[in-house]
């Protein structure tokens, strides 16, 4: 049997998931985030499955975009970080792309453009300090993209730095600097997931959630079951050696795992090579027949070790990284990260498969 690790992608918990942010945000179109080839569960299969139902896509970047043109969507598809150049407002035009723009640069760009019309959402930094223009200075940005042949439509656009802490007070001074650009009565999308789920005020005309879409908490204090999100990659392997172990001795790279009392230990099949992160420390679960057992010892390149000790495991046994009972925030804690980068780092080796296309 070739090697087994895999990374199933359930594309029926993805549509459900969806359909979940809607429900919490029923006034609001959804712009399904699908940027960084679908938080690396594959855009052609993700977007294949959502564009019955999604109201939109975003992106981060043009390519991601004629990428989903080229895959026959035709649902509205806005570029989160804007054009790169002139030639990218150009390819904007000829694919209808909906563009953030977030600096001057830009609008110098949309300026000297001719023959077709594009539809902007006008990014305001609020206070996260990454993209956009100052409170201050929208409202006459706005009358200067009015001014433009090439744009059509103007929406303005921000994010939250601190959604995923529920409570945290620099949500309320985002929220109080954007208040001061309601009498524009322009359209707004300011939720990622974390301000779908906690901020229902802030909805508006349209949201843009994203890890929620794959299963996983945009929260801190919460895991992806207890908002009810189904999780949709499920990352497996298989046991391919098993060893009993005396207590005193060690296992792995550096010795990383001395065991305390003899044990079962067993190797499987996925490493940092797969995407599996090397920081998963000593006691990260994985999921073997229903039972959680502790990574021991150093994740290496193509392998990890667990401690299997006094369970009925045999060789050969389906291993579950994270996923369906196993939830990848909780794997992500361990690794002191988040879920988002779990999913994204995964390499070329792992096999994907697609259930409920
Ligand atoms: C501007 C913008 N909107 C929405 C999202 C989606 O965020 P999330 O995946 O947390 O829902 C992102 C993701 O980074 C983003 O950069």
């Amino acid at each position: 049997m070739a090697r087994a690790t895999q990374a199933i992608i359930d594309l029926h918990a993805l549509r459900e998931n969806y359909q979940l942010a809607k429900r919490m945000a029923p006034n609001a179109s959804a712009y399904a985030v699908v940027k960084a080839n679908a938080y690396g569960h594959g855009l052609a299969p993700v977007a294949n499955a959502l564009k019955a139902s999604a109201d939109g896509f975003a992106v981060a970047c043009v390519d991601e975009a004629i990428a989903l043109r080229e895959l026959g969507v035709l649902l509205p598809i806005l570029v989160l970080e804007g054009p790169m150049d002139a030639l990218e407002c150009q390819s904007a035009i000829e694919l209808d792309l909906e563009l953030a723009i977030h600096n001057q640069q830009q609008i110098s760009w949309l300026q000297a453009l001719s023959g077709g019309v594009v539809h902007v959402f006008v990014k305001v930094d609020s206070g996260m300090h990454r993209l956009g223009f100052a409170v201050h200075e929208v409202p006459g940005v706005v009358s200067q993209l009015r001014g433009l042949e090439s744009v059509n439509g103007i929406q303005l656009m921000s994010h939250f730095a601190c959604a995923d802490e529920p409570g945290h007070p620099f949500v309320a001074q985002q929220m109080q600097a954007l208040q001061t650009l309601s009498p524009m009565k322009l359209p707004m999308s300011l939720c990622n997931s974390a301000a779908v789920i906690t901020l229902p005020e802030c909805h508006k005309q349209s949201i843009r959630p994203g890890i929620m879409l794959y299963g996983s908490s945009p929260l801190v204090d919460k895991i992806g079951p207890e908002l009810d999100l189904a999780p949709v990659m499920t990352l497996q392997s298989n046991i391919i050696a098993l060893h009993d172990i005396r207590a005193g001795e060690s296992v792995g790279y550096g010795q990383g795992y001395i065991a305390e009392k003899d044990s079962r230990i067993a190797a499987v099949a996925i490493g940092y090579g797969d995407g599996y992160p090397r920081s998963a420390k000593n006691g990260t679960p994985v999921l073997i027949k229903g039972q959680m057992c502790p990574l021991a010892g150093r994740v290496s390149m193509d392998m990890i070790t667990v401690d299997v000790t006094g369970l009925d495991i045999h060789l050969g046994d389906t291993v579950t990284l994270w996923g369906t009972g196993l939830s990848a925030d909780v794997v992500a804690q361990h690794c002191d990260t988040i879920s988002y980068e779990l999913f994204c780092q995964l390499t070329a080796r792992v096999k994907f498969r697609y259930l409920g296309g």
